[in-house]
């Protein structure tokens, strides 16, 4: 990503009418995460087996690296995540993978392929005859999994690796929740339309330029998606009807997460509410036993609450996956430090210059706000 100084300054305080779906988490659900999954046992950089590991090695568009990447999320989703539940013999909507692939020029070559991984998981709707056609909404999730092709042997531990496999995490927190959820709403009815919210995550190829940063060498991937969305209708499920892009409810982009001391602005007015959400969910989060490894007031990740303090709201000066989203009138909360952690861009954003508690509290802190946001109150627990 790249900080961009626009020439005609954009307006950003108008505010948009659009009603999230939201409901906080109680205490014991939120000291639950933490205790049925704990974020490092799942996180853990050295594991093989675990959700972060496979992601640490060079993964170039297009090269038999990213395609190991890909199969390691197609796994995960397809096999792994909902073990013992299987969609085609249950009433409940699993998750669903698909792959957009395309090629594009590059200044290393002028077909080189790139691919998004697209993972969604919507709610069975009910639509009752006499129905306006309606758009489906869907929180959005991102970050992107390809690797700088410079300084060679960069891996990319923030960049964006931990980003990615911390939404993998998020997947597993919220996954039976989800189907308790469906399985309530099919006994008793769908109820108000936050109930018909569904989760879409986006692995994004080619964020890094190959070259130098500039609006053609760079976010290949974003640019692409952005662009096919507009343009399609979602799949005409269920008597939905809109496009892809408008089913996008709000736009989550993490990148550079899991260095210490990450600090947080508030990007966008539109998402200044949401913002105030999860810093709200670190804080409230304290005073839970056992929740943060991060425990004092100074080592929060977010700027005060206040709009005058966030003033500036930056968004529309740094240049990320986010951009072709939000040029197409998309709200977006986006998640990067400002400003950058110091190996940005270089060898040094390895495993050893991870910081495993702030991994930690990362991971919580967005697996509850995806919970929140998917108002999976009275289903996060096992009960
Ligand atoms: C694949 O990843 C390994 C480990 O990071 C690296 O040594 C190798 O150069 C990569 N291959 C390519 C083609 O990038
Ligand atoms: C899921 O259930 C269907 C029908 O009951 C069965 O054919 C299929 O093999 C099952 N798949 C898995 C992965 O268990
Ligand atoms: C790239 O692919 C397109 C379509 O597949 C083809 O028409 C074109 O000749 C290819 N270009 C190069 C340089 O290989």
């Amino acid at each position: 990503m790249k900080i961009i100084v626009l020439t005609s300054w954009l307006i950003l305080s108008v505010s948009i009418a659009f009603s999230n779906a939201y409901m906080p988490l109680k205490d014991t659900e939120l000291e639950s995460i933490a205790s049925q999954f704990p974020p490092l046992e799942y996180l853990n950089p050295l594991d093989d087996g675990g959700l972060l590991q496979p992601f640490l090695i060079v993964r170039i568009p297009g090269t038999e690296n990213s395609t190991k990447v890909q199969n390691h999320v197609n796994d995960f989703f397809i096999k792994q995540i909902s073990q013992g539940q299987n969609s085609s013999s249950s009433e409940i909507p699993m998750w669903k993978v698909t792959h957009d692939s395309f090629q594009d020029s590059t200044p290393i070559g002028d077909n080189i392929t790139f691919t998004n991984i697209c993972v969604s998981r919507d709610p069975e709707l009910a639509i009752n005859e006499g129905d306006k056609a309606r758009t489906r909404k869907r929180l959005t999730l991102a970050a992107h999994y390809d690797s700088k092709l410079y300084p060679e042997g960069f891996i990319g531990a923030i960049d964006s690796a931990v980003p990615c496999a911390i939404l993998m995490y998020v997947a597993k927190v919220i996954d039976k929740a989800l189907t308790r959820k469906q399985a309530f709403l099919n006994e008793n009815g769908v109820g108000n339309e936050n109930n018909q919210l569904g989760l879409q995550i986006l692995f994004l190829d080619g964020e890094e330029a190959f070259h130098e940063w500039t609006s053609t060498d760079s976010i290949y991937g974003a640019r692409h998606l952005a662009a096919r969305m507009e343009n399609e209708d979602i799949e005409n499920v269920d008597g939905l009807i809109g496009s892809g892009l408008s089913s996008i409810d709000t736009f989550v982009l993490l990148d550079l997460l899991g260095a210490a001391n990450p600090r947080i602005p508030s990007y966008f007015s539109e998402t200044h509410d949401l913002y105030n959400s999860m810093r709200s969910i670190q804080k409230r989060g304290r005073n839970i036993k056992g929740l943060f490894q991060h425990k004092r007031r100074e080592s929060n990740f977010f700027s005060s609450p206040s709009v005058s303090e966030n003033v500036h709201f930056l968004g529309g000066t740094l240049g990320d996956d986010h951009t072709p989203f939000w040029q197409r009138g998309v709200p977006v909360l986006h998640l990067i430090p400002n400003k950058f952690p110091p190996q940005w861009h270089h060898l040094t954003d390895d495993v050893d210059h991870l910081d495993l508690r702030t991994v930690h509290d990362w991971a919580i802190i967005i697996a509850a706000f995806t919970a929140e946001y998917l108002e999976l109150t009275n289903f996060i627990l096992d009960q």
